[in-house]
């Protein structure tokens, strides 16, 4: 496995690897939910690129940047352990070096759930993914559905501005006990992590009410609303029944639905979704 830490670098070792070629783009902090994509890469692909950065542009002034979870032994062992060919490494002046002024920004489906709570937030993922897909020209990019509405921007994205990739998105691995696997997890005390089962509670409860009939979505909220009020170390950002495609919020849930929340357990905030088919 190569290690690779400038965009030069990078494109060198691009043109020697056999394609067709997947990509996975992450944070790094890596767990189990990140090595089922590359996995799923690995299977799809000749050869496997996989990009750890923290990027500081989705990150508000406010958020956790400077003390977002890092340990690049321990990802470098998952990763070649996992099978990845490259792992490209940059250093923020890399991406962004002085004078950078050039965005990329998804209107509409950005100004609901985590972009009207973030704002600024898909612009940073958009830019940052849209170099990265020129950098590491892609034939496949892997995406989770644990950050829904990230893989709808990139879609998005990519389908305006005709970027010649695929973009795959799999399902969200889960610990035993139901919670989302997150590299925000590292921040949550014994309390809270086992306060933080709630979310996916509170997930299931709308699958067995739509199951049981349930067609009004306040209905649905108003009841994991509930369920996660009786959790005292929960505070609630939103509970959203919106529209699979373009994430309106629906009245009625008539065929798909996208169930997303985002909760926080002290100044740790998580998010989880599912769909109801
Ligand atoms: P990061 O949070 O590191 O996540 C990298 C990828 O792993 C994302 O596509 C995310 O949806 C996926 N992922 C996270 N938890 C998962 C889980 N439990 N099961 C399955 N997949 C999971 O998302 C980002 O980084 C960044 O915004 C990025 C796209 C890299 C741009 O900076």
């Amino acid at each position: 496995m190569k290690v690779v830490r400038t965009v030069s670098g990078m494109r060198s070792a691009r043109r020697l690897m056999a394609g067709p070629v997947g990509f996975v783009p992450t944070m790094g902090f890596l767990h189990a939910g990140h090595i089922s994509l590359v996995k799923q890469s690995r299977k799809d692909n000749a050869s496997t690129i996989v990009s750890i950065f923290v990027n500081p542009t989705q990150f508000g002034p406010k958020e956790d940047f400077e003390k977002y979870p890092r340990d690049e032994e321990r990802d470098l062992a998952m990763l070649g352990k996992a099978g990845a060919d490259v792992v490209f490494m940059p250093a923020a002046n890399e991406m962004y070096p002085q004078g950078f002024h050039t965005w990329v920004e998804v209107k509409g489906i950005t100004e609901r759930l985590e972009g009207a709570v973030r704002p600024g937030h898909f612009k940073g993922v958009a830019t940052v993914c849209h170099k990265l897909f020129n950098i590491v020209q892609p034939d496949k990019a892997y995406f989770g559905q644990k950050d829904a509405q990230q893989v709808r921007v990139i879609q998005k994205m990519v389908a305006d501005l005709n970027m010649d990739l695929e973009i795959v998105c799999l399902p969200t691995l889960r610990q035993a006990d139901g919670l989302a696997m997150s590299s925000r997890n590292a921040y949550l005390n014994t309390a809270q992590r086992k306060a933080a089962t709630v979310l996916y509670r509170a997930l299931l409860k709308a699958k067995e009410m739509r199951q049981a009939g349930e067609h009004d979505s306040e209905t649905i909220r108003r009841a994991m609303m509930e369920m996660i009020q009786a959790e005292p170390l929960a505070k609630i950002d939103y509970v959203s029944i919106a529209d699979t495609i373009s994430l309106q919020e629906l009245e009625q849930i008539h065929s798909q639905a996208l169930v997303s929340l985002a909760v926080r357990f002290g100044k740790t905030r998580l998010i989880d979704n599912i769909v109801l088919t």
